[in-house]
């Protein structure tokens, strides 16, 4: 069974809704899914070194930049080293802003930073996730997040032998 952490922050519900569709997305044969919110801050490094994956999710605050509480995040995940591990970001935003969903963009740049094997394919939605773009882009996400994993666990075990 593949350890999946699906991480995220969300302050209207629009980016836990996007949490929730990839949970499903995955198949419950092969993941054994922790979800959580991570708005509390209080993260121990520990604590994500347990999972074969993440799929990290936040919404986009104050022109273009990180709401507060993934800030504060981020001072955790500079310290933790991510070799090893897959890692898949999404989040909601708002067209009406230049800086559309860029905080996705800022996450990739961290995980990217602390060695993570990082997803090309991120999920950016409008508000609420409810087109069918929408739909295929966090399906899209999903598939290649729990294949790149399977691959990497493969890959492990093969060396181990
Ligand atoms: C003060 C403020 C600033 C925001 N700035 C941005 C922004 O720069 N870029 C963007 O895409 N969305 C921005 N948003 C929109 C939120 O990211 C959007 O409402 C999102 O759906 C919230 O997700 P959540 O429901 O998961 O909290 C801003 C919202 C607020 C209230």
């Amino acid at each position: 069974m593949l350890q999946v952490l699906i991480l995220y922050t969300s302050s209207t519900g629009h980016t836990e809704e996007i949490a929730d569709l990839l949970e499903k997305q995955l198949d419950s044969r092969m993941c054994k899914v922790t979800s959580e919110n991570f708005e509390m801050g209080d993260m121990e490094t520990r604590h994500l070194l347990q999972f074969d994956g993440i799929l990290f999710g936040t919404y986009t605050y104050d022109d273009g930049d990180l709401p507060f509480e993934t800030d504060i995040f981020c001072d955790t995940l500079r310290t933790v080293d991510l070799t090893g591990k897959v890692v898949g970001v999404f989040g909601s935003g708002d067209t009406a802003y230049e800086q559309f969903c860029s905080a996705v963009d800022l996450m990739k740049m961290e995980f990217t930073q602390q060695n993570a094997q990082v997803i090309q394919h991120s999920v950016k939605i409008d508000l609420s996730p409810d087109t069918q773009e929408d739909l295929q882009s966090i399906k899209k996400l999903a598939d290649e997040f729990q294949q790149t994993t399977l691959n990497l666990i493969s890959l492990k075990e093969t060396r181990n032998v």
